[in-house]
């Protein structure tokens, strides 16, 4: 994709696959949107799709899937247990990540549910370089805690840094002298980094991290939800990688891992998760946990249609073309914000395309939710759904104040092959008019907050009238436009 240059225009990334099912899309008029918003709470988790014209939510479960995975869909072998599907996708995940024994589970987080359960225990500590939402919830909830070993580059949103998901090796090492090896089950690398940006991790760095584990004999847990934009990575940035093909790269970096996990929802562009290991032992401990949590051991809670999916999506994983594209439309979308002076997370990653809410909107306290408040009025202007990640989505400090996080981003997530570059230009191009007019934009309070992952049902309304004035003001620029 990258490697292909223009004639008359600038080079741009190409798609290397053609569109052959569409969806319509609906783009609401902005009074409606509006309307929609407010009826969701500003949580644009509790959106209708109907009223969403780009959904750049999320890209689990909604990337664009390919005519060979359908067409596996359809000799799915559906039966409770011994289906041949499952041996199919066993096989796939044995090929991928060069591991023994292969466990089944119906999404990511129900495989961290497993791994939490059977390697957690009161009082431990799970180093990682970052912690995603539902990991460091599964964690807790087995008595554990989590400690971050990022580098000082990790939160640094605009950086030059290729790797800004690598751990500190440093900070593991004292971690560890500090801590004591008896209180650490694993250390877990998050690969692709979702909640700093979608940043990469180096094959060195993995490397380094497994040696360290294996001088202490600490095991290494890799999350490969989104190692298919990591792999990219280690391709083009990576003077290591440059002679080694994707599957090359996978295999190396599953190979100074104990314990792999997936999300198949990211990994595989289909829905359902699993878990590979060589080791007899822990395997034999999460088999007995899979049929109390998540149906016998041949599914997992997976459907046989959405396993053959996963299987070839498995194999498409290891295309170049296929993984490029994320990431190239992400820095597509990068450099037209840039151009605009659009303070956005450097360099781009994989993912989605990260917004940097607290330059943009500083001038709302941290208080009444930076990168939600943006996220709520990016709706508004522009019927695109992004994600918060930031205050809202931390938990609470324990005497009830706002735990202010580090970084207070939104996510606009591109799932693969599914939007054209007029589409992100669209967005782009509606994110500088708000940048342009951001003085609009104010705050959001809660007016229904649970007590767990308040991000993903809570409901907030707007401090004061501002949602109205900017309603206003799209009009006076916009007139008419949808
Ligand atoms: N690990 C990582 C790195 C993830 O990004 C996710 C999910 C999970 C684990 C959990 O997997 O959703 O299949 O249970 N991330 C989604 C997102 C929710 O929108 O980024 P899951």
């Amino acid at each position: 994709m990258s490697n292909i240059k223009f004639y008359k225009e600038q080079n741009l990334p190409l798609e290397m696959h053609k569109v052959r099912i569409v969806q319509k899309l609906n783009l609401l008029p902005i009074e409606e949107r509006l309307s929609a918003i407010k009826e969701a709470g500003n949580n644009t988790f509790l959106l209708r799709n109907k009223d969403v014209y780009l959904d750049m939510l999320t890209d689990s479960g909604t990337n664009a899937m390919s005519d060979l995975q359908l067409g596996a869909m359809m000799i799915a072998d559906d039966s409770y247990a011994g289906s041949e599907t499952f041996y199919r996708l066993e096989k796939a995940a044995q090929k991928f990540f060069g591991k023994k024994y292969f466990l089944p589970a119906h999404q990511g987080r129900a495989c961290e549910h497993l791994l939490a359960k059977t390697l957690v225990k009161q009082g431990d500590v799970d180093p990682m370089n970052y912690h995603f939402t539902t990991t460091k919830t599964h964690i807790q909830l087995c008595g554990g805690s989590v400690e971050e070993i990022y580098s000082d580059e990790a939160i640094k949103l605009t950086s030059d840094c290729p790797f800004k998901g690598n751990v500190d090796l440093v900070k593991l090492e004292n971690l560890i002298n500090s801590v004591g090896v008896e209180h650490i089950p694993f250390v877990r690398i998050e690969m692709g980094t979702n909640l700093i940006g979608g940043q990469p991790v180096s094959l060195e760095n993995v490397k380094a991290v497994s040696e360290i584990c294996k001088k202490y004999n600490i095991m290494l847990m890799i999350d490969a939800s989104l190692i298919t934009d990591n792999l990219y990575f280690n391709k083009v940035r990576e003077q290591l990688c440059e002679n080694m093909s994707v599957a090359e790269i996978a295999r190396a970096i599953s190979d100074c891992a104990d314990i792999i996990y997936f999300s198949a929802r990211k990994l595989g562009s289909a829905k359902g998760g699993g878990i590979v290991l060589n080791s007899k032992e822990i395997y034999d401990q999460m088999k007995n946990l899979i049929p109390i949590y998540e149906g016998f051991l041949t599914y997992g809670g997976m459907s046989t249609r959405e396993m053959e999916a996963v299987a070839i999506g498995l194999e498409e994983a290891t295309d170049i073309d296929m993984i490029s594209h994320g990431p190239e439309f992400i820095a597509e979308f990068g450099r037209i914000l840039q151009s605009h002076g659009v303070p956005i997370v450097t360099p781009t990653g994989g993912l989605g395309l990260h917004l940097n809410a607290r330059e943009i909107v500083g001038h709302i306290p941290g208080e009444q939710f930076q990168a939600a408040s943006l996220c709520s009025a990016i709706y508004i202007v522009s019927g695109a759904r992004g994600m918060e990640r930031g205050t809202l989505s931390e938990e609470k400090n324990a005497d009830g104040s706002e735990h202010i996080a580090s970084c207070e981003l939104v996510r606009l997530a591109l799932p693969r092959r599914v939007f054209t570059l007029s589409q992100v230009r669209y967005i782009a191009d509606r994110i500088c008019w708000l940048y342009d007019n951001r003085h609009l934009i104010g705050g959001l309070r809660f007016t229904e907050e649970p007590k767990v992952m308040r991000f993903f049902i809570g409901r907030l309304e707007a401090v004061n009238d501002w949602q109205e004035k900017l309603v206003a003001k799209f009009k006076e620029d916009f007139g008419e436009s949808l």
